[in-house]
This record gives structure tokens, sequence and C-alpha cells, in this order.
């Protein structure tokens, strides 16, 4: 995952959801899909079963209400009005429908291999119905099949050939197969199919519009999110970051964040400004006893000078000006070395303090100094030493109290 640590955060929180929908949004495509099969397929069996129904029923009617007439018009023949009402029902579909028989009159009502096995299995158990998908030159197909027996009706022209009308007994002669049905004996079945292309082209249309409209609405989902994050937490993580850089860079610590919500984002800010006014107070602190320290140093009878530990000078009084005979701004960063006689003992006293300087709970003892200005002059101080830390460096202030002039 090295690729994905320097990434930007709202990078990473739009990669994260946009896996996350998509996963989603595929998961719920597959299941759409999976019940839209199903369905189409449920549907199929309920159109299939309907149409078959309505054949065998208006059979039955046309076989239970002729007299005779199928003598005159052939065309009144149960079977022959029943593949017209067929044909007329499925004109506009892509249904085809038929009804076959084992032992036909009609060679164009003979059973392919298909209904041949369904056929069979019908005249032998008590299934009366039976789907599948098969696969037909190379196209996958929906097939149904409901079985139909013999009723008393039907026997007129099926049952023994001594009873069947004239017409039928010259049209198929004694022993045709098509006699000696008897009652409720499995006579023929309605077949009907439908290609799979058809039913898949309804799913696959919807699909693709289900497809279409989830894919939008994830889209928006993203955008908002994204939109929402960006504003509630990227980009006051972003305003924070770069009020600390800004800090860093000119150490002022004047800034203050505005908060926009009582969240953990905005807990942060607030603690962020309380620090911000906290060290700004310190700040002006230090500022102004350092200020009272200049002004309190200034009207001491004595010369004041502060330095670092190697004798860099950092704080002079006008007393200590005219002591070492240099203005205040050349003697800072002079070292305060330079003016004593006895550097060695001034050293040493300083080092000794600082050693067990901060315990010591009486003043250092006070010596006696030789110092001499730029001019020249040598005049004798008493020199009083004490010890202030600042950022871990210590800072010495001399007090130097003059004992007498030597030219
Ligand atoms: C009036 C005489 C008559 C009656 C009644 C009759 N049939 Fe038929 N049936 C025929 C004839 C004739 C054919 C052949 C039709 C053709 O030429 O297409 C036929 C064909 C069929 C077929 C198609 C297979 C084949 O043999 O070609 C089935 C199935 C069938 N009849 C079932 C029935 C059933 C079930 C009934 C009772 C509800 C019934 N028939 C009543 C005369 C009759």
């Amino acid at each position: 995952m090295s690729w994905f640590a320097p990434l930007k955060l709202s990078a990473k929180f739009n990669l994260i959801m946009s896996c996350l929908l998509i996963t989603l949004f595929l998961a719920a495509a597959f299941f759409t899909y999976r019940r839209e099969q199903t369905l189409i397929l449920k549907v199929a069996v309920d159109n299939a079963r309907n149409i078959a129904k309505q054949i065998i029923e208006t059979r039955d009617y046309i076989s239970s209400v002729v007299r005779g007439e199928p003598a005159e018009n052939y065309a009144l023949v149960p079977q022959v009005v029943a593949t017209q009402v067929a044909k007329r029902m499925t004109r506009d579909t892509k249904y085809y429908v038929r009804q076959v028989s084992l032992r036909y009159r009609n060679p164009a009502n003979s059973p392919d291999a298909f209904e041949t096995e369904q056929l069979k299995k019908f005249a032998g158990k008590t299934v009366k119905e039976s789907y599948k998908v098969v696969e037909v030159n190379g196209k996958r197909v929906f097939r149904y099949m409901q079985s139909m027996v013999a009723e008393k009706s039907c026997l007129e022209c099926h049952g023994a050939y001594d009873l069947a009308p004239l017409f039928i007994r010259k049209r198929f002669p004694r022993g045709h197969y098509s006699y000696n049905y008897k009652l409720g004996e499995v006579i023929g079945a309605v077949s009907v199919m439908v290609p799979m292309s058809e039913l898949y082209r309804e799913i696959g249309a919807n699909l693709k519009a289900d497809l279409i409209y989830r894919g939008s609405i994830f889209l928006v989902i993203i955008l908002i999110m994204g939109t929402l994050v960006r504003r509630t937490i990227i980009n006051p993580i972003k305003m924070l970051s770069e009020s600390i850089i800004q800090v860093t860079r000119t150490g002022s610590f004047a800034d203050r964040l505005p908060k926009r919500s009582n969240d953990e984002i905005g807990q942060l800010i607030t603690a962020f400004n309380d620090m911000m006014e906290e060290l700004e107070r310190k700040i002006e602190q230090s500022r102004e006893s350092e200020d009272r320290y200049r002004k309190f140093i200034e009207i001491a009878k004595s010369a004041v000078v502060t330095f670092m530990q190697d004798g860099k000078i950092v704080i002079a009084n006008q007393k200590a000006e005219e002591l070492l005979g240099l203005s205040r701004r050349e003697l800072l960063g002079e070292s305060v070395f330079n003016f004593f006689e006895n550097v060695e003992r001034l050293r040493d006293e300083v080092s000794a303090y600082l050693r067990i300087g901060e315990e010591r709970e009486v003043p250092p003892p006070v010596t006696l100094q030789r110092v001499r200005n730029v001019k020249g002059f040598v005049h004798v101080v008493e020199v009083a030493i004490s010890v202030t830390r600042t950022d871990h460096q210590p800072m010495i202030t001399a007090i130097l109290r003059e004992m007498s002039n030597e030219g």
C-alpha cells in the first residue's frame, strides 16, 4: 500500500467510497438480474399455462357441442378450431403453440423429440405439465407442455372405429392408431414455445435502465459525501495545518481560526485557539517583565550588565555605558570578559556560581575586581553576580558598584 499512504485525505476518502459503492452497485445489479430472471421465467410459465388452458377449454367446449357439423365443415373439428384459436391468440407474439399426439391423425401434429419425451411421461404418470429451457439450433428456448385427456365427447371420434362418424371413418380407416382411446387416457398435449432471447431482451432492457438509474444515484451520493467530508473534515484540518505553519514561520500567535461545529473538529479548533491565546499571553507577559526589568535597572545607581555564559552582553544600563565607555548599541554583543583585568577570576566566579548557584540560598559573596574601559581607565568595582535561566540557557547578571577611579 505504499502508493496509498502519500495520497491526500480527500483522494483516500473518494477512493474508499468509490470502491465501496461500486461493490454495492455491482452486488445490487447482480441480485436484480437474478430476481428479474426468476420473475421472467415465472411469467413465461404463467403465460404458457394460460394459453394451454384456453386452447383446451376451447376444444372441450367445441367437442361437447358439435353434432355432426364437422361432417359438413371440417373447420369445426375441435382440433382444427383449437389450432385456429391458438394461431390467432399468438399472432403478434413470439409464442409458438401446437397440439401434438403420439398417435396423430394429421402429420402436422406429430411430436418432436422433446414433445415425445414429455408425452410418454404424461401417459405413464399423473404429471400434467412440464417446462424446461432447452437449446434448439444453438438458441435457448423456453418450452412448456400440458396434457389433454380424453373426455366422453372426444370418444365419439377417438373411441371405437365403428362408433365414429362416417367422415372420420372415411379419412382414417379401420385399425388407424388414432382410435380406441379410453376415458381419462392422455390423448395429446398442448405444446408452447418462446425463445429465451425474447425474454432476455426484456430483462436486458430493464437491467440497462436499472443500471443507469442506480449508477446516477450512486454518483450523486459520492459527490454529496465528498463535498460533505471536504467541508466538515478536510478543509478545517487544512486550515489548522496552514495556521500552524504560519505560526512557525512568523512567530506570531495572533491568528485565530473560525469554529463552525461542536464536534471533534470543533473541539480541536477551540483547543488550538486556546493554545494560541495562552502563548500570546505568555509572550506578552515576558515582554512586559523584560520591560519592567529594563526600567528597573535604568534607575539603579550601579552599572548592571546581563550576559550569556560566553560573556556576550545582552542587556546593559546607562551606568554600564558610562563605566565601560561604550554606547548601549556598541555594548550589545561585546564580551563582558574584555573589560575585566582578571578575566579568569570572573570566569571562575561565574562557573562556580553556575555549579551550585541555584541551590544557594544566600547571595554570592561580593568580590572586588578591576575593570578597564575602552579609553584605558581602570575602575575598582564591587561585583555581585546572579544567574537566571531562560530557554535552558543561563543568563548572568553582574552588578558593578564603583569603588574608585584610577587613571
Ligand atoms: C368430431 C370428431 C372429433 C371429436 C369430437 C374430437 N376430435 Fe380430436 N380430432 C379429430 C380429427 C378429425 C382430428 C385431425 C385434425 C386435423 O386433421 O388436423 C383430430 C385431432 C386431434 C388431436 C391432434 C393429433 C392428431 O391426431 O392429429 C388431438 C390431440 C385431439 N384430436 C384430441 C381430442 C380431444 C381431447 C377431444 C375431446 C375434447 C377431441 N379430440 C374430440 C376429430 C375429433
